[in-house]
Parts: C-alpha cells; structure tokens; sequence
C-alpha cells in the first residue's frame, strides 16, 4: 500500500522532476531576461536560458508521453496500477515545472539573492509547486483523482531528498557550479 503510493508518486513526478535537470545539462546560451535588469538586480538571471527552459519542457513531454505507452505493460509486470497523463497534464506538468523554476528566480533577484547562491526549500519545491499548481488549475478532475492526499504528502517528502541527490551528482560531474 505504502509502496503503491511511492510508485504512483515516482511516476506522475517524473515529467515535472527532470524537466529541471535536462534544464542542467542543456543550458546555456541567451538569457531570457536578456540581461534586463530592474532596480540594479537581473530579472530573472543568467542562469535562466531559453535552450535550457525548451529542453527542459520538451524532455518531459517526451517522458510523460513514453510513461504513457509502457504504463500498461508496467502494470502488468509490477502489479501495481499507474496513473495515465491525460493530454493537458503532458504539458502542464513540465511547463509549470519551469515556470515556477523560473518565478522562483523571479523573486530570489528581487530579494537581492545572488544566481546560483540557494534559497532553501524554495530551490527544491519550486518546480514542483509549479507543476501541481498549473496541473491543478487546467485539468483539476483528473488532478483531483490522481494526485490523491497520500500521493501528494509523499510528493513533498521525496522531491528535497530526490532534489538535493541530484544536484550534488551534477555538481560531481562538472555540469554545476554550485551543488544545489
Ligand atoms: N538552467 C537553464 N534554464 C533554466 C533552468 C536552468 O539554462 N530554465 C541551467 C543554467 O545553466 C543554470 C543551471 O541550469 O545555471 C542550474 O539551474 P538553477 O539551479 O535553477 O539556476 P541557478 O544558476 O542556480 O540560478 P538561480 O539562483 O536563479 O536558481
Ligand atoms: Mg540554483
């Protein structure tokens, strides 16, 4: 039971989790903000980039549309029932997964925190918060029935831990320059 709901939980995040860490690995190139600065601070930052935030969507429409063709199949193998994405959710969860990455930049250079310097639980809940919030708003039926309470307390308590993993493996690996 517990472990259904990890399984299910893994599942739906997977297209609102890597959105961000294809965002790692792609980025670079223009700012979004274009340098544009408000009151002496960047609006959004360098770290923000138009390749890293397209990639970063397109990946996990990708993964939330392979999710959906090997979910039967999985199914089967594991015992263990898994939610399909219906269409509107296939975009949702990435998209507002970089949307709150970004708002989430918004407010730390309004705040006068520095790109890359960390905003605790901020820089680990963001995209998530992103993801579930536009999800929420444009399909709350299904959002409703497959992001059950159990679901989402185990959403919050994986993310910080998958989170921070990661982004010490990426800081390993040379692809970030600070390991958060
Ligand atoms: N990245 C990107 N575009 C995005 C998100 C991330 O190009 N929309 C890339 C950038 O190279 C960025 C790196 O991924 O430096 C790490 O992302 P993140 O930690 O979110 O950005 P920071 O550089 O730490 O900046 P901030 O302080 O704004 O979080
Ligand atoms: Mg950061």
């Amino acid at each position: 039971m517990v472990l259904e709901t990890v399984a299910v939980a893994v599942w739906l995040m997977v297209p609102a989790y890597l959105p961000n860490n294809a965002a790692v690995v792609a980025g670079g190139g223009r700012p979004i903000d274009g340098g544009f600065t408000l009151r002496g601070r960047q609006l959004l930052g360098d770290g923000k980039t138009w390749r890293g935030t397209v990639v970063g969507i397109l990946v996990g429409i990708a993964l939330a549309l392979a999710l959906n063709a090997i979910g039967p199949s999985v199914e089967r193998a594991i015992e263990v029932g898994v939610p399909a994405f219906v269409p509107v959710a296939v975009v949702t969860l990435p998209v507002g997964a970089m949307v709150g990455d970004l708002l989430a930049s918004l407010l730390k250079r309004r705040l006068g925190v520095a790109r890359g310097q960390s905003v605790p639980v901020l820089d680990q809940l963001d995209f998530v918060a992103g993801a579930l919030a536009l999800t929420a708003v444009t399909v709350p039926g299904w959002f409703g029935r497959t992001f059950t309470g159990p679901v989402l307390v185990v959403v919050v308590v994986i993310t910080p831990v998958l989170h921070v993993g990661t982004n010490v493996a990426a800081y390993r690996l040379g692809l970030k320059s600070e390991p958060w």
